[in-house]
Formats: C-alpha cells, structure tokens, sequence
C-alpha cells in the first residue's frame, strides 16, 4: 500500500529539515549547502557575472555518459541584475544520437529566456552537429540552458562551448528625456515578450554613441497590428539618426531592415492606438570604427555596381 502524498511529502519536508540542521551543525559553509538542499551535480552552475563561458563535461573531449541519473541533465543559470539582457554565443555543437527500433534518443542543449526553464520560455533547441555560430539575444536579466544526456553509451561527440555577456535591457516606454549610452544593447516594446504592448502609448528612445561613431539597429522581432497602409498604421515605429527627421516608419508585422545611423545617434519612436500585439525587440550597438569609414563604404557601394563586389 503506498502511503498518502501529503505524508510523503512531511517524510521529505522531515528529510531536508534533517539534513540542513545536519550542514547547520557540523560544517563551515553549511548555510549555503543547506539552501541548496539537492546534492551538488557534476555539470551546470549558476552565473552572476557580467560575462562567462561554459561547456559540456570534457569539453574539447568527447562527453561521457552521466555517471548520476543527476547529471543526465545539467543545467546552467545566468542571473543578473534587473535592466540587464543576455547575448549568449553558440560556438557550433556536436550531440550524439542513438537509435533503437523506432525510437531516436537525442542528446541536446536547451535555451530558455528566463530562471524557470520552463516549456513556455524555451527559445531554442539544439540537436545533431552544426559548426555554425549563433547568437541567441535574449531581453531577460536571467537565462537558463539545459544540456540534455539521453543516449546510454559513450560515443565521440564533443558537445558544446558556449559564452554570455551582459548588455543593456530597455524594456521601459522610452528613456524620458535622457539617453542610452552603452555599446550595445535591447530596446523592447512595454511588455515584450510576455504581455503585448498596452495602448495608446509613446515612448521615444534616444540612443547616443561616441561621436566617432555610428549605431546599428537590428529587428530581432517586429509584430504589431495588421494595417493596409502604414499612413494610416494605429502603431508604427519611426527610426532617424535626429529626431526632427524620422527616416524610417514601420508597421505591420514586416520586420524592418538593419538600420545604420548617419550620425552618432539614433532616434526611436513608438505609437500604439487601440490595438495590441506582442511587439518589437531591436538589439542596436555602437560601430567599433569611426562613422568615416562606413560613410566611404557606404559611397562605394552606390559607385560601384552591385554584382562587382
Ligand atoms: C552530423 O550530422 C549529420 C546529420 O545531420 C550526420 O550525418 C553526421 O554523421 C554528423 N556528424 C558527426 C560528426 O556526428
Ligand atoms: C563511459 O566512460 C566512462 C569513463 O571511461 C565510464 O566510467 C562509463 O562507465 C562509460 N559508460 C558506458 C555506458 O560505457
Ligand atoms: C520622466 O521624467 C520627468 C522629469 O525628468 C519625471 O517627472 C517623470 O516622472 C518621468 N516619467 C517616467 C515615466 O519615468
Ligand atoms: C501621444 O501623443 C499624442 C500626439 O501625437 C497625444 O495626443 C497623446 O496624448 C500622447 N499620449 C500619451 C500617453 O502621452
Ligand atoms: C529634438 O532634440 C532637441 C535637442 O536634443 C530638442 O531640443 C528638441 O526639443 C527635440 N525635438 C523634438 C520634436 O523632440
């Protein structure tokens, strides 16, 4: 006869109770093991740092299959302070796989955008071998990836490396009569990613670099209301390099091209009407090379016709 779930549970609530007491009592960090109450695990940490980088067990060797059913999942944590998003870098990935009549055992690496790990904030999932790079932007002061062991044997697959460093995150309705001074960083819609953008809203960014420099914004993501014409567009972005000329408008959900400042800086407008959508995440950053250099880049390519370069 199995015993109630609620006595199992004052059984395990007893255990952890003892065991804390336990760490309490006869060691010198025995606060720090007693909060966490789980044994430590061989693979995953948590990251409090500006920037890291981590690897799959071995990494460059060939990973071994977990020694603990623990360590078949090791899990990494990156938290930072709130107004702080993540880059996280991807250095190319090779996972093993087995398979066994119809079924395929995939060992993998999950991306979530938050501390949860939950299904509804996986943002990536990585199988196979890939020697690609990828940048994975993520709007949240926390992040949490998974490195999945499922296969049952040792095979010679080398895993993963992966790095992160801390950019700015703007996800407030404009920066209210001041300016954004980092290199690089996210401007996100009230909201964004998890509630749609509210209504009847501006909010005016301003985005100001070196005055050598020039300032790139990428559309990661871009869905606001459906419109035929962005004249008459309820919500609608406006980006310039001064904020007496926009130089752009957008709307709709037709994610925008990369926009490059003429000057040092960079304007942008956001209008909401009735209507609500999840909205916009842009990742800008500062030029490393004097706004001269891109000026004569830019002059070249319109002088010399396109299929010559
Ligand atoms: C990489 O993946 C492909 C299938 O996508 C597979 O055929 C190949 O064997 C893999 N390479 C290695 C080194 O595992
Ligand atoms: C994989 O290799 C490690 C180290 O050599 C060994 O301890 C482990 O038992 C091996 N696993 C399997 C399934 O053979
Ligand atoms: C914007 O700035 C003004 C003064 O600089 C301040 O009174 C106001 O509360 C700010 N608004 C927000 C939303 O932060
Ligand atoms: C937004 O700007 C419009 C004019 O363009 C103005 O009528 C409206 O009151 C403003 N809304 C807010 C919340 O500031
Ligand atoms: C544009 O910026 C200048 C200086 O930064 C400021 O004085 C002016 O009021 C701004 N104009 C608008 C329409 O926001």
């Amino acid at each position: 006869m199995e015993a109630p779930p609620n006595v199992v549970t004052s059984i395990m609530a007893m255990k952890i109770l003892l065991s804390c007491l336990l760490f309490l009592c006869c060691f010198p960090d025995g606060w720090s093991r007693c909060s966490r109450s789980r044994p430590p695990k061989a693979c995953g940490r948590t990251m409090t740092s500006n920037r890291g980088t981590f690897k799959s067990p071995g990494f460059p060797r060939p990973y071994l299959t977990a020694a603990t059913h623990e360590d078949k999942v090791c899990t990494w944590l990156i938290t930072l302070p709130y107004g702080q998003g993540i880059k996280l870098l991807l250095y190319g990935y090779d996972f093993a796989f087995e398979r066994f009549r119809y079924t395929a055992y995939m060992d993998e690496v999950q991306v979530f955008r938050d501390e949860m790990c939950g299904e509804e904030s996986r943002i990536r999932q990585y199988q196979g071998n890939d020697t690609e790079y990828d940048v994975i932007h993520i709007p949240s002061n926390t992040a949490c990836i998974k490195f999945f062991r499922r296969t049952t044997q040792n095979h010679s697959h080398t895993g993963f490396s992966m790095s992160y460093e801390a950019v700015d995150d703007n996800g407030e309705c404009g920066t209210n009569g001041s300016s954004i001074s980092s290199q690089e960083g996210y401007i996100r819609s009230p909201g964004y990613p998890t509630a749609s953008y509210p209504q009847h809203i501006n909010c005016t960014w301003v985005i100001q670099a070196a005055s050598s420099q020039t300032i790139q914004v990428d559309f990661l993501d871009f869905q606001l209301s459906y419109i035929y014409s962005c004249d008459f567009a309820p919500d609608f972005v406006q980006i310039g390099s001064t904020n007496r000329t926009y130089e752009f408008k957008y709307c709709d959900q037709d994610t925008p091209s990369t926009f490059t400042s003429k000057k040092n800086m960079v304007w942008l407008f956001f209008k909401t009407g009735r209507w609500r959508n999840r909205g916009f995440l842009a990742y800008y950053k500062a030029s490393l090379l004097p706004a001269a250099y891109y000026l004569l880049l830019a002059s070249l390519q319109t002088l010399i016709p396109e299929d010559f370069l």
